[in-house]
């Protein structure tokens, strides 16, 4: 089968592809950008099977173009990119690239909450800037992580692993999701409706899976019932917050700060947003390590082998068309 890569992965993940006897064409894109629609379009017309990124919009008239289309493999564990009901309806299945980055990601979440509460990008722009020029009492003052309270919105894998990070600070941990977690006591999370969590929590980190209905879950409404000491920290998906009432609750000092991976028209932000000195931004990097970029690799490979041998699918999202 034909295989079309639309941006290069890691150099392991790439030698499997390259090395393996069952692809019998591959297609990569080697340059350094996300394709065009045009060289999507191509591609697709082109493969059997397309591994695709977030970058890449798999909508039901890309699909349309090749009815004979075998495998959407997403490299990633979010498939926001893709008609997945279009998929279904033309019996694609689509996998994605679930388990391997939910520590990377919870490390990072984490990196995030330490970085905002203890200013370390101001701090380490001071320095540079070479504004020390004694030690104060004063200087760079910010809030204590330990002892807090974290409210976590979204209490799936991530969510977790977020709350054992926190368990090991001390931190008294609440969640919010559509329903309670059996497995949330052995992290001594509590479980409580999202806006009594709003209302208590010193640090809010948002990991729900995103849909129309957590689209602009956090808003204007939501950031009013935020402490005025608190944090908001984003590493989900960028719609999840209604950016531009975040760039105005930050302005206003509603909330003290917030930590951004995802963006609500990445790659594009707000404006406002780069001239506020109370927001760490960081450009989607959650599950950015070469460990971990190279086991979500493996497992968009694996899918794609289990696809030409007509085996399970170690990670299908739309099994419904098995
Ligand atoms: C990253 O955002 C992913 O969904 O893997
Ligand atoms: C800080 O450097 C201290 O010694 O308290």
């Amino acid at each position: 089968m034909k295989v079309f890569v639309t941006r290069l992965l890691p150099d392991t993940v790439m030698g499997r592809l390259e090395l393996s006897k069952e692809i019998s064409e591959l297609r990569v894109n080697r340059e350094d950008r996300p394709l065009t629609r045009k060289e999507l379009e191509d591609g697709v017309g082109w493969c059997d099977i397309i591994l695709s990124q977030l970058v890449d919009s798999i909508d039901s008239s890309l699909m349309n173009i090749n009815p004979d289309l075998k495998l959407i493999a997403n490299y990633a564990v979010g498939f926001n990119n893709i008609d997945v009901a279009a998929a279904t309806e033309k019996k694609i299945p689509v996998t994605n690239t679930p388990g391997v980055l939910t520590e990377t990601t919870a490390d990072l979440t984490w990196a995030l909450l330490m970085a905002i509460s203890r200013r370390i990008v101001e701090a380490d722009d001071f320095m540079r800037s070479g504004k020390y020029e004694a030690w104060s009492p004063t200087l760079l003052m910010g809030s204590d992580v330990h002892s807090k309270t974290l409210g976590i919105i979204g209490f799936g894998r991530i969510g977790f692993a977020l709350a054992k990070r926190a368990q090991g600070f001390g931190m008294n941990i609440l969640y919010s999701d559509v329903e309670e977690k059996s497995f949330a006591s052995e992290v001594g999370a509590k479980y409580t409706d999202m806006y009594s969590l709003l209302k208590q929590s010193d640090f809010v980190s948002l990991h729900p899976f995103y849909d129309e209905k957590s689209h602009h879950l956090i808003s204007e409404r939501e950031l009013k019932v935020m402490k005025p000491t608190s944090y908001l920290i984003n590493v989900s998906r960028g719609p999840v917050i209604d950016e531009k009432a975040l760039v105005n609750a930050l302005s206003n000092r509603e909330i003290t700060g917030a930590a951004l991976d995802v963006f609500e028209n990445e790659p594009d932000m707000e404006p406002g947003l780069t001239d506020l000195d109370n927001v760490i931004i960081v450009p989607h990097i959650g599950s950015a390590t070469l460990d971990t970029r190279t086991a979500m690799g493996n497992i968009a490979v694996e899918n794609i082998l289990a696809k030409i041998n007509n085996s399970d699918l170690p990670s299908c999202v739309n099994p419904e068309v098995l």
